[in-house]
């Protein structure tokens, strides 16, 4: 991540995202669809506080479709909008009209009362680094201008971008911290690649994914690294120095490089290579007590 979320930080971020908020009448949330919980600011709730929401679940493409469905099923439940994107080709992205000309249809309504016919419904993009605001807004505008990443001091001047009848969205997204408090969560958004491994030992965050899979996706881990079903009973570590060997990270003496062999499987794992993988589930252990729940195993 380019941003060290010091507490000074956070409060710019969050005095940033209220100045931007005051100028629109809904949020596009983008939480990453293979975990949403995890790459969902802490303080969300309490920051949008009333405006209504659109949660769009990005990267739909390298999630789990299975999960990608319950996600959208837990969302519809809560009575929140809720959509699949993938800003690469564009998936689900053409729906979000609708899907929020349904949820304002009060506003509408409010509006058409009080003789307010003219002005469009404004939206904005907030999610957490790297969770794909960018791409979202420069698909939806069907340019690549905007400026990517989250660089400090690139500002420039507020622009809309008119979508279909009735929405027009803040060029600019809000950027907030991710929850990375807690160490599962912070293992959770290194595998995903929204924070970058250094803040984590590589070799930890990769131990952890190939953990996970054993548990929720060996077929996909067997199949990628041609390993036995025997394999499976190994201890993570075992098969990380199994995924080097076999991948040619071997040092003098026989030695195997496992961060060499960690940085392999991270960039498979995130590039889509092993398989389309959710890295949470409705109902899941840590997130069982309240929503946002940061307890782990
Ligand atoms: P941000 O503004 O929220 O920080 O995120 P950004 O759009 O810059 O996206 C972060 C990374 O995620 C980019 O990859 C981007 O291409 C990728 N990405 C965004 N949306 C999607 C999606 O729906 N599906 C997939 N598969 N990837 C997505 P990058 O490696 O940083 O850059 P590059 O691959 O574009 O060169």
């Amino acid at each position: 991540m380019s941003i060290q979320w010091f507490p000074g930080h956070m409060a710019k971020a969050r005095r940033q995202v209220t100045e931007k908020l005051k100028l629109v009448d809904v949020v596009f949330e983008l939480l990453d669809a293979r975990l949403p919980i995890s790459s969902r600011n802490p303080m969300m709730g309490e920051i949008v506080s009333q405006k209504p929401r659109v949660i769009l679940l990005t990267k739909c493409d390298l999630a789990d479709p299975k999960a990608n469905k319950m996600w959208v099923e837990y969302f519809r439940e809560q009575g929140v909008g809720v959509l699949e994107v993938d800003a690469k080709t564009g998936k689900g992205v053409n729906l979000i009209q609708s899907v929020t000309d349904k949820l304002l249809q009060p506003l509408f309504e409010t509006r058409q009362r009080k003789g307010i016919l003219t002005r469009r419904v404004r939206a904005m993009v907030l999610g957490i680094p790297n969770v794909g605001k960018s791409s979202l807004i420069n698909r939806l505008a069907k340019r690549a201008a905007t400026v990517t990443g989250d660089r400090p001091g690139v500002t420039k001047a507020q622009q809309w971008i008119k979508i279909g009848q009735n929405l027009e969205l803040l060029d600019t997204p809000g950027i907030l911290w991710p929850k990375f408090e807690d160490h599962g969560v912070g293992l959770r958004l290194a595998l995903s690649g929204a924070i970058k491994e250094e803040i984590l030992p590589i070799e930890e965050v990769a131990v952890h994914g190939i953990a996970y899979l054993k548990e929720r996706y060996a077929t996909e881990l067997m199949t990628r690294y041609k390993l036995q079903d025997s394999a499976m009973e190994e201890e993570a570590y075992d098969l990380l120095q199994e995924i080097g060997k076999k991948r040619g990270c071997i040092q003098r003496g026989g030695v195997v490089n496992t961060e060499k062999a960690a940085e392999i499987f991270l960039n498979d794992l995130q590039g889509g290579m092993i398989g389309r993988i959710s890295f949470e589930y409705p109902g899941d252990e840590f997130f069982t007590a309240e929503q946002g729940v940061q307890r782990d195993e």
